[in-house]
């Protein structure tokens, strides 16, 4: 029986299989997750050295931006950001901080944003205020001329840390040793390294982000039987149900288990395979915390980003990317009252914008994502002030074959869907 093979291979059998019994690996940025979680507080800026007192491994930079107040990090700022003029951009995801939007040349989802990055032919400076598959998908996409840089450099996504590139290359060479001929389609969210884009080009696969993972399946399911899917279960699973795919029909790839965790049936059964990472931010909501705010507002609407968990998105509303959920409720009746279950600063930032409804966070703990926290105004503006020294740090750069083919699934989102 093919599971007796897994659980008890025999030497020839071990060296064929790519995905051996791995050390189960939690990222450190997602065991730091909870370091800004607080009950009491708000989520105004604090001088960096304030804020590293968290017991979190921010990079270091010079000393003197350690006490700077909120203020003077602003008004530097601004200063730096006027005399580099066109030669600079900055972009800003939706989940920074509002001491960092407020100066974002272009603020928006990762989809918008590397559009953008995409159509800024003048800057030579791309200064990414968002995390670092985001700065990657940034070079990829921008001209030559163009530097990409990303002010803290340890901002990554403890999502797409879940996903090491090497786990990865070992599943697709399993997955391929037992579909032989059958054809599967890569699919990686944008949340993912440069590396595994890369593959997913090679080997007729594209990316999607949360506004387009629908179309990108569909797409999929036009070329292939089956559909891998890096690195978001449940990003994966809840785009699988929007297309009726029955659950039973979509497997988890374990990557510290042999073979994933499956036997090759299973493998051959299943019509998609969800990579076992999520988000630790989205995985915050509960049912429990729509239906409370139901029984205390019964006209409540309930909007939720898909990285939540399939039973969070069946039990609301409305559930769409950051630029759907701001899109619904910039848009929404005068009076009309939202829980929301996304990021925090973003959902804060609506509630603020949006004086005339009733806006408020599904999760009553005030929980950022660490590690889009981690741009604090410090690193923005020693990023920029180095620029005017003439030194660029934190330059994101990708070789040029991993560009190469990151680039091909990159563009057929772009301009397939
Ligand atoms: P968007 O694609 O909606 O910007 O989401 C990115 C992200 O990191 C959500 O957690
Ligand atoms: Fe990554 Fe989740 Fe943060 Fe988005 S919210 S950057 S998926 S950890």
């Amino acid at each position: 029986m093919d599971t007796c093979k897994i659980l008890n291979p025999t030497q020839s059998e071990v060296n064929s299989m790519a995905t051996k019994q791995k050390l189960p690996f939690i990222p450190l940025t997602e065991s730091q997750q909870s370091a800004f979680c607080r009950t009491d507080e708000n989520l105004l800026v604090k001088p960096l050295a304030e804020e590293f007192s968290a017991v979190v491994s921010w990079q270091d930079i010079p000393e003197k931006y350690h006490h700077m107040p909120g203020e003077e990090l602003s008004t530097r700022i601004s200063l730096a950001r006027q005399e580099l003029g066109e030669k600079l951009v900055i972009l800003g995801h939706h989940y920074q901080r509002d001491e960092i939007v407020q100066f974002a040349d272009f603020r928006g989802d990762s989809l918008k944003l590397s559009q953008q990055a995409a159509g800024q032919e003048k800057a030579e400076f791309i200064v990414f205020c968002g995390v670092h598959f985001m700065a990657e998908t940034a070079d990829i996409l921008s001209a030559s001329h163009q530097q990409v840089i990303l002010p803290n450099i340890t901002a990554g996504c403890s999502m797409a840390d879940m996903a090491r590139t090497d786990d990865v290359l070992d599943c697709w060479d399993d997955i391929q040793q037992i579909l032989g001929d059958e054809k599967i389609i890569p699919i990686t969210y944008m949340n993912s390294t440069a590396a595994i884009k890369s593959l997913c080009g090679k080997n007729n696969g594209i990316v999607c982000t949360s506004s387009n993972a629908k179309a990108v399946f569909e797409w999929a399911f036009e070329r292939g039987n089956k559909v891998i899917f890096f690195p978001d279960q449940h990003l994966g699973r809840n785009t699988g149900l929007k297309l009726n795919i029955p659950i039973d029909q979509m497997l988890v790839w374990n990557p510290f288990k042999p073979m994933g965790g499956h036997d090759d049936e299973k493998i051959r059964d299943a019509r998609v395979i969800l990579w076992q990472g999520h988000c630790s931010v989205h995985t915050r909501f509960n049912v429990r915390q729509i239906e409370k705010a139901r029984s205390e507002h019964p006209d409540i609407n309930i909007i939720v980003h898909p990285e939540c968990t399939m039973d969070v998105v069946e039990a609301s509303d409305l559930d769409g990317s950051t630029e759907f959920i701001i899109d619904k409720i910039n848009n929404a009746p005068p009076g009309s009252k939202w829980a929301v279950g996304t990021e925090i600063s973003l959902v804060n930032r609506l509630s603020q914008e949006n004086p005339d409804k009733l806006i408020f966070c599904l999760d009553s703990i005030v929980c950022p994502c660490s590690t889009m926290y981690r741009t604090h105004p410090a690193y923005l503006l020693w990023s920029l002030e180095k620029l005017l020294e003439g030194e660029v740090i934190n330059q994101i750069t990708v070789d040029e074959e991993t560009a190469k083919y990151a680039k091909l699934a990159l563009d057929r989102m772009l301009h397939e869907i």
